[in-house]
Formats: C-alpha cells, structure tokens, sequence
C-alpha cells in the first residue's frame, strides 16, 4: 500500500507522534519551567477524540504511532486508549504502537502495555546520581524509572534509553551511562537539547555537540557506524567493547530534517508539522465541528501541505525558536 500523506517536498509521513496530555509528574529543567501553567480540561481531546484522530492518520498511511506527554502514563484513562489502538496492530495497518515515557510510574503499567502490543520502548533517563537526577527532574527518584525499566524488560519489551547531553549536568557522565544501559540490554540515544519554551537554564550554556561526544567516546570504544531504522532520528553505531548499540540525536550540529516522515497532534488537536517551527492546524476545530471522515482527511492533508522544509534551530540564539515548550509535543 503506497503512502498517502506526502508532503510539498516528496516526504511521506508515516509517523505520527500523539501527545495526549500536557502534564507530567517531573518536571526537567530543559524541558519545563519551574512554574508552568496547564490546559484547562475541556481543551484537552477525550480518549474518544484522540482515537477518532489518531485512527484518521492510521488510515492515511501513518505506520508508527508514539505516545508521548508530558507523560503519557498520567493520562486518566491512558491504558484504554492503548487498548483501542492496538487493534490496528491486530489488523496489520500500523506497523508500532509505541511511548516515550519518563519511567517514573512505568513498573506499574509495563504488564499491561506489553499485552496491547508495545514491543518497544523509550524511556527517558539522564543521569542515574540519585542527586543528579532528582535536581535534573526538579525532585524525580531514579530508583523509580530504573524500577520502571526493570519492569518493562521483564515484560518482553526492549527499552530504549534517551539522555539529553548537557555540558555541566551530564557530560561527564555519559559513559557511564552508555555503559550501565548495555549492560543491561538497553539501546541508548543521546540527544542534542534544542531551543524550545523559556526555562530558566541557559540552554547555549548547556548546550553539547554530539560530534564532539562522538570524538570523546571514540579514544576508548570503538564505534562501528550501522544500519538500524526504527523510524526515528536517530544515527545508530554499535560499541564493539560493550556490544551496545548508541544513537545520536543530532539537530543542531547535523539536521536530519530532509528525511523527515513524522508529524505531532497535540491533546488539545492541534498538529504541528515541524518539532522546530511554529506551524500549526486546529484540527480539535474540525472534529468539533461534525466534521465527518471526508472533511477530516481533507483538513488533515491540507495540514500536511504546510509542512516546512526543517527547522531553524541556532545554538546560540538569545531566544527559544518556538515558544512552545517541549512538554507540548512530548519531542
Ligand atoms: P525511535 O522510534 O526509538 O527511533 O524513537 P524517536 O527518536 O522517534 O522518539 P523519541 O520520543 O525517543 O525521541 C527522542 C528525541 O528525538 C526527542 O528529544 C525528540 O524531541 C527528538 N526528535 C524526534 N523526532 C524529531 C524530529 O523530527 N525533529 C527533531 N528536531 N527532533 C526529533
Ligand atoms: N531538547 C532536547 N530534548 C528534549 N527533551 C525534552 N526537552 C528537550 C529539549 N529541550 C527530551 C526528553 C525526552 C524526549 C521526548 O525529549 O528528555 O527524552
Ligand atoms: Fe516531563 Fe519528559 Fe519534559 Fe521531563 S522531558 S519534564 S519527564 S515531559
């Protein structure tokens, strides 16, 4: 079955990330500000609503669906969205049904999400200094997302790791963590922090190449470029000493957008075609509207049209390129 939805520069979109709330019970200094206002209820889609959406893209071609918050598992009534969405893993129209979660509650939930269908997952996990971690999070308790992954492999799922490299917080702690992660099966993915949202960090301060990381782990490992698509930006390279694969996350110091397949619907419906751009279409509007499925496609291909050529991320920019924060779209 050919793609459907194709953007004005040949992409096709196939994945779609969801972010079905805008809260989240940590809240990361990159990510969030300390004092953060959030959606009142009646912007935010029901389960019902964020199905009806989610399941339009699916039948527009959209192969992955991820999860995403603020964090997905606070979502009231998250497991029976889960639940309805797997059937189009049953029929075969979507190929992953997936989340990125910070961990913090995912031992109570890894059980359940394994028999819907969630082969895989990512958890995000910058430090694992209990101290590091809870001032990184503003309070998190690493023992809880290291619970959390424990759990989720003890349910069949491979967990994928995500840490964002921060110059003071983190840098030297990398390894570590590479390491801790293969060592216990975990893919890992560094990701470069990108402009998004006022928070009180200076982010240019914060900020760290990948390239220059990928120097300083190749004077004691050995990285070994390799083939491994998930679907997402990531460029992977297997660490020979640890057997491990890494991925690198990259839009500041190499853009990957030319190879752009994904878009992101918000809770409140509105999909933004660009993690770096402003663009945006209320598509809440159209399903509140009566829309029937016809209309819907319609706003939804006219939404793609719009998608930008990639982003403008500067790493020294004085103000966030967009003003959303990255808790909007969950990444
Ligand atoms: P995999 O399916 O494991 O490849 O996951 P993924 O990388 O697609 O998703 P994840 O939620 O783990 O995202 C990891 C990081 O990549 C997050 O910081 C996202 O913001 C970032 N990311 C994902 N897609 C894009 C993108 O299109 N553009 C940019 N600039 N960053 C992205
Ligand atoms: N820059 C890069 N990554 C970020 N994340 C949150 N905020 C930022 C940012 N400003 C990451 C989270 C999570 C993923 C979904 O996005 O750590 O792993
Ligand atoms: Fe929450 Fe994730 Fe943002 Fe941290 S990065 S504040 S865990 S949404």
């Amino acid at each position: 079955r050919p793609p459907v939805l194709v953007d004005g520069f040949g992409r096709a979109v196939t994945y779609l990330r969801v972010s079905v709330t805008d809260r989240c019970d940590l809240r990361c200094v990159y990510c969030m500000a300390e004092h953060m206002t959030f959606l009142p209820k009646a912007d935010v889609l029901t389960l019902e609503e964020l199905d009806r959406l989610a399941s339009t893209f699916v039948a527009l071609g959209v192969r992955k669906l991820r999860l995403t918050g603020g964090e997905p598992l606070v979502r009231k009534g998250f497991m029976t969205l889960v639940e309805r969405l797997s059937r189009h893993l049953a029929s075969g129209a979507l190929d992953e049904l997936t989340l990125t979660t910070n961990g913090a509650q995912l031992e109570r939930y890894a059980a359940e999400l394994a028999r819907h269908g969630v082969r895989r997952i990512n958890v995000s996990l910058d430090a694992l200094d209990p101290a590091i971690f809870r001032r990184l999070t503003r309070g998190g308790d690493v023992a809880r997302v290291i619970a959390g992954i424990d759990a989720a492999q003890a349910a069949g799922m491979a967990v994928k790791i995500n840490a964002v490299a921060l110059k003071d917080d983190n840098a030297k702690d990398l390894p570590d963590l590479i390491a801790w992660a293969h060592a216990r099966g975990c893919d890992i993915s560094l990701i470069e922090t990108m402009p998004l949202g006022e928070v009180e960090q200076d982010r240019t301060d914060q900020f760290l190449s990948l390239a220059e990381v990928r120097r300083d782990l190749s004077s004691y490992w050995t990285l070994e470029d390799i083939p491994f698509a998930t679907g997402g930006p990531a460029r992977y390279v297997r660490i020979t000493e640890t057997g491990g694969r890494l991925g690198f996350i990259t839009p500041l110091s190499h853009n990957f957008c030319e190879a752009c397949n994904r878009v992101r619907l918000t809770c409140t419906g509105t999909l933004h075609t660009c993690l770096g751009r402003d663009d945006a279409s209320d598509l809440r509007a159209v399903l509140r509207s009566g829309a029937d499925e016809a209309r819907l496609r319609a706003a939804i291909f006219a939404a793609i049209g719009t998608k930008p050529q990639g982003h403008d991320f500067q790493i020294a920019a004085a103000r966030p390129a967009v003003a959303r924060h990255m808790s909007t779209t969950g990444g």
